[in-house]
């Protein structure tokens, strides 16, 4: 059956994907979207759109009776939380927690929250399992895992069914929709910024850290897998519950491998200097997403990274070509 869902921060880079898939599936959309980093361009095509704060629209719009809210907006830089810190505790927890108090208010049953993998910090486990300890090395993951604990409390108290999504390192694009940061701290779309003449070389953040080339570690999901996964999560959300899923693809690759399939799929020699560290960037951080797979039957289906890095640099192409038009 079809939902009438709402989706905050639906016009920036996961929320665009995850809107374009549920319009596509069939669900009514709406989306709210400050427009602080998303455009509103990126909105699909067959979804309302609302531009306005996620917690103050809320307020309202959900007295319209809504089957679930998907709550993408928030402030995703890990830098920028380390250097203004509140503007992560007032952006991401004091605008869910306004959030849950509307749904609640309004009985809006269902949530997907997009949670992250920096909830758990520096584990000395890999791959992750849920069960790892969360101890975030920065105030983003901080805020992100503050917000995943007010959600539990809520759905137990009140009923709510609520499903938190920790993604891992999300790339790639879907058809139009893709990462087009102002501000652009993503290791593809800074690699993809030198194939384009954009930049003249990447920084490779440190390569004494304990891996294999001595780079970091990352597991990179495709956003369209990802998308899939807040689809499936939305059928199995039960009211009463909070469930909490990685999804990652379960495979590791380093900056410097990464480097590498941008140059097979650009042809581009992408030129590499090594730099120092930057502060707070785990070694490694890959998934493991098997609860993802068994309970909610999420299947990744795009997991070569060649594949995922040719996506994003079509979509690439497209913008230059769009914007050069
Ligand atoms: N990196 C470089 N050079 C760059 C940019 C990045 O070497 O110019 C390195 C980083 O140091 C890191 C890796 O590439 O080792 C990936 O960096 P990203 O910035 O692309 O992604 P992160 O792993 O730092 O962070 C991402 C999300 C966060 C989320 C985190 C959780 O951006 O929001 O994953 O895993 F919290």
């Amino acid at each position: 059956r079809p939902l009438k869902l709402v989706v905050t921060g639906g016009a920036g880079y996961v929320g665009s994907v995850c809107a374009a898939r549920l319009v596509e599936a069939g669900h009514d959309v709406t989306v709210v979207d400050d427009l602080s980093t998303g455009h509103a361009d990126a909105v699909p095509e067959g979804a309302r759109f609302v531009e306005g704060d996620a917690a103050e629209v809320s307020q309202t719009l959900l007295a319209d009776g809504f089957d679930g809210v998907l709550h993408f907006a928030a402030k995703s830089l890990v830098g920028e939380s380390m250097q203004d810190p509140g503007k992560y505790w007032h952006g991401n927890v004091l605008t869910s927690l306004r959030l849950l108090d509307a749904m609640r208010a309004h009985g809006t049953p269902r949530l997907v929250f997009s949670s992250t993998a920096a909830t758990y910090g520096e584990p000395d486990v890999a791959p992750i399992p849920e069960s790892a300890p969360t101890q975030p090395t920065n105030t983003y993951g901080a805020t992100k895992l503050a917000i995943d604990h007010a959600i539990g409390t809520y759905a137990r108290a009140h009923g709510l069914a609520a499903v938190s999504l920790r993604y891992f390192n999300v790339a790639g694009a879907h058809g139009r929709f893709g990462e087009r940061h102002t501000t652009e701290t993503h290791l593809i779309p800074i690699v993809l910024q030198v194939a384009t003449g954009e930049r003249g070389q990447v920084q490779i953040y440190g390569e004494d850290y304990p891996t294999d080339d001595g780079t970091a570690v990352r597991d990179y999901i495709h956003v369209t897998d990802l998308a899939d996964a807040h689809l499936l999560a939305l059928d199995h959300a039960r009211a009463g519950e909070h469930r909490i899923y990685n999804l990652g693809n379960g495979t590791g690759f380093s900056v410097r491998q990464v480097i590498e399939a941008c140059r097979e799929v650009t042809g581009h020699p992408i030129p590499a200097a090594v730099g120092g560290r930057r502060a707070g960037d785990p070694a490694v951080l890959v998934a493991a997403s098997d609860r993802a797979r068994e309970e909610l039957g999420w299947k990744p289906e795009r997991t070569d990274l060649r594949d995922i890095v040719a996506d994003a640099w079509r979509f690439t192409q497209d913008r230059r070509g769009t914007a050069a038009s």
